[in-house]
């Protein structure tokens, strides 16, 4: 068989990336621009800077994945580039390029979903893992739990009802002063914390077991900050946030393990920001274990925004079929499993 060389394009949010990947699972580089270090002086992403950085980097960025990979346009088979959900503005700088580049060069386009980029980020360290598997979606925007019936067709079995996780992460982080982009701060904060400190609320909602709720944990997260305030107590940070994230990691084992189990289902995926959160990923290891359940989780690189899980994806697409045409446009609110 030939080698197919995709090239991944990612602009949805705060790291510009492109990556070239080999048959769907080597990764011939993968090169992340970070915008962290800019949106930290306003502590959130502030989406016009975005847009303008994506834009300063971006010809470098691919230039360099190339030029790691020690390949030219000429070996790349396909540019496969996220074209939704995300900041509008972030993602049009990604989707132009490929375009332009597709046009230029006359290779094939295929748009790729962002969490399915995400999803696919498994693929890339464990050259065996095939769907069927359940995957828990934990990122800045989206926590989704779902089924990953074949390459490309989900089932979302539950998913936040209100924030998302790492949005909750996030904003307890800047309640304490701790920061942009909160949820490494919050991990990193609460290793020397108590977990069971503070009882904060699981998130349970109504109708769908699996369906999640995480705006009760931060409002009470919050609550607990202004009464201690207003009463002169002091606030132990690392059990804050140990706490919080004992109830967030809860929340979501509980329904990950509980869907494994309901269906007998023996493989278990994480991926997306929040999948690095180190206690998160020791829980959900142990539960695997004693549940008989393989557990799969991207390296920490691999988890947050970066070009090789779309480059991952869009080959399996590439495989499928998939080819987009120049009027491919960003798509800001694009639903999993939607074209
Ligand atoms: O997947 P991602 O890079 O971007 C989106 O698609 O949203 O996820 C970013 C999110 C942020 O909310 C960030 O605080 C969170 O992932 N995050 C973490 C950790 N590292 C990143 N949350 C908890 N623990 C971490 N170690
Ligand atoms: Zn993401």
């Amino acid at each position: 068989m030939n080698n197919i060389n995709i090239l991944g394009i990612e602009s949805s949010c705060d790291e510009t990336a492109a990556a070239v990947i080999r048959n769907g699972r080597e990764v011939l580089s993968n090169i992340i621009s970070s915008q962290i270090a800019i949106h930290t002086e306003y502590g959130g992403v502030v989406p016009e800077i975005a847009s303008r950085k994506h834009l300063e980097k971006i010809d470098d960025v691919v230039s360099l994945a190339l030029k790691e990979a020690d390949c030219t346009f000429d070996d790349i088979d396909a540019i496969a580039v996220t074209y939704g959900p995300g900041l509008v503005g972030a993602l049009l700088v990604g989707v132009a390029e490929a375009k332009a580049l597709s046009y230029a060069l006359n290779k094939p386009l295929i748009g790729v979903h962002h969490i399915e980029g995400h999803i696919s980020a498994n693929y890339i360290e464990n050259k065996d893992l095939e769907p069927p598997f359940a995957c828990l979606i934990v990122s800045g925007g989206h926590t989704h739990l779902v089924m990953v019936e074949d390459y490309g067709k989900y089932e979302i079995v539950g998913r936040s009802r209100d924030d998302a996780a790492g949005e909750a992460f996030d904003k307890v982080a800047r309640a304490v002063g701790l920061g942009y982009p909160g949820g490494p701060k919050v991990d990193n904060a609460a290793r020397t914390g108590d977990p069971h400190a503070i009882e904060f609320p699981r998130g349970v909602v109504a109708g769908n077991p699996y369906d999640f709720s995480f705006s009760g944990i931060k409002s009470a997260v919050l609550n607990h900050i202004n009464k201690a305030k207003m009463t002169g107590a002091e606030i132990n940070i690392p059990d804050l946030c140990a706490s919080f994230q004992e109830a967030v990691t809860d929340s979501l084992v509980s329904r990950a393990i509980g869907l494994c189990r309901e269906r007998g289902i023996k493989k278990l995926a994480i991926a997306g920001g929040v999948a690095s959160n180190s206690h998160i990923r020791s829980r959900l290891e142990s539960e695997c274990a004693e549940n008989g359940i393989r557990f799969y989780r991207p390296s920490p690189v691999l988890c947050t925004d970066n070009a090789a899980m779309i480059g991952c994806a869009g080959y399996y697409e590439y495989l499928r079929g998939r080819r987009d045409g120049l009027e491919l446009n960003a798509c800001p609110n694009l639903k999993l499993g939607e074209r």
